[in-house]
């Protein structure tokens, strides 16, 4: 496995896995996005949702392991990457760092993927966690969908979301093209509808989040 270890090791190796994991990261933000989208419809529609996905539990589970591993790659090589890079040019950084093949969006991943990683802890520690272990919701039936009210109540709980998930279209928007770079998709031709396509996502993900906690702490009369 010395091989393994080694090749995932190298620059190429690191991206690659960057590359394959924040792939993996991205199609799980589309079906997330969708499943939310069921609180649009009341407490039945989110809570039947939440029901379903309960059936498949097992299934979830392995799910959430492969995800747990995925993230845990992603953040470890990406924090590799942005260390290699700052050490292999520490003085010119400025200067080099504004060429012509870096973005603002592109410079800013390490700062942008470091908030959505705190938005995520805390996200697990409310959402996951009540949903998952705090027996609450089970003993109710139809508690999942109070939950998501009751946080997004909270002004700074719902605010910190909606910055968070704004970050995080940010950090998609060059995720997503730096992805399909690595693995050689990145022809003359098709690489700018790459770069829009993953402009749009990025916007449709960063929106789409961010609906739910302003439309809960503003719009939300009750149900
Ligand atoms: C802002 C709107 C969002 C809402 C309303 C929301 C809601 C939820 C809920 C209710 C759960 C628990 C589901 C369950 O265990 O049955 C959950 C889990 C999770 N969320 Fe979110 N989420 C949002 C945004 C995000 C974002 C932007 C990310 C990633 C950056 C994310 C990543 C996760 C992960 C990794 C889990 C655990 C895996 C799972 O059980 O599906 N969520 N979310």
């Amino acid at each position: 496995m010395g091989w393994l270890s080694e090749a995932l090791g190298s620059s190429i190796g690191k991206k690659f896995v960057m590359g394959f994991t924040g792939i993996g990261l991205i199609l799980f933000l589309i079906f997330h996005l969708v499943g939310n989208f069921t609180l649009y419809g009341g407490p039945e529609a989110f809570n039947g949702y939440v029901h379903t996905l309960d059936i498949v539990k097992p299934i979830i589970r392995v799910i959430e392991v492969g995800l747990g591993l995925v993230f845990i790659f992603h953040i470890y090589n990406g924090i590799k990457l942005w260390w290699e890079n700052k050490k292999a040019r520490p003085n010119d950084y400025k200067i080099s760092a504004k060429s012509k093949n870096t973005t603002f969006f592109s410079r800013t991943m390490i700062q942008t993927g470091s908030i959505v990683f705190i938005f995520l802890v805390l996200h697990l520690a409310t959402f996951w966690w009540l949903f998952n272990f705090s027996g609450e919701p089970h003993e109710k039936g139809d508690a999942y969908y109070a939950i998501v009210v009751e946080w997004f109540q909270i002004p700074w709980y719902a605010i910190f979301y909606v910055i968070a998930v704004i970050l995080l279209g940010f950090h998609l928007n060059h995720g997503f093209q730096s992805a399909f770079q690595t693995f050689g998709w990145n022809h003359k031709k098709y690489f700018p509808f790459i770069q829009k396509l993953g402009t749009v996502y990025a916007v449709i993900m960063a929106l789409g989040f961010a609906s739910f906690p302003i439309y809960f702490l503003f719009f939300y009369g009750g149900n």
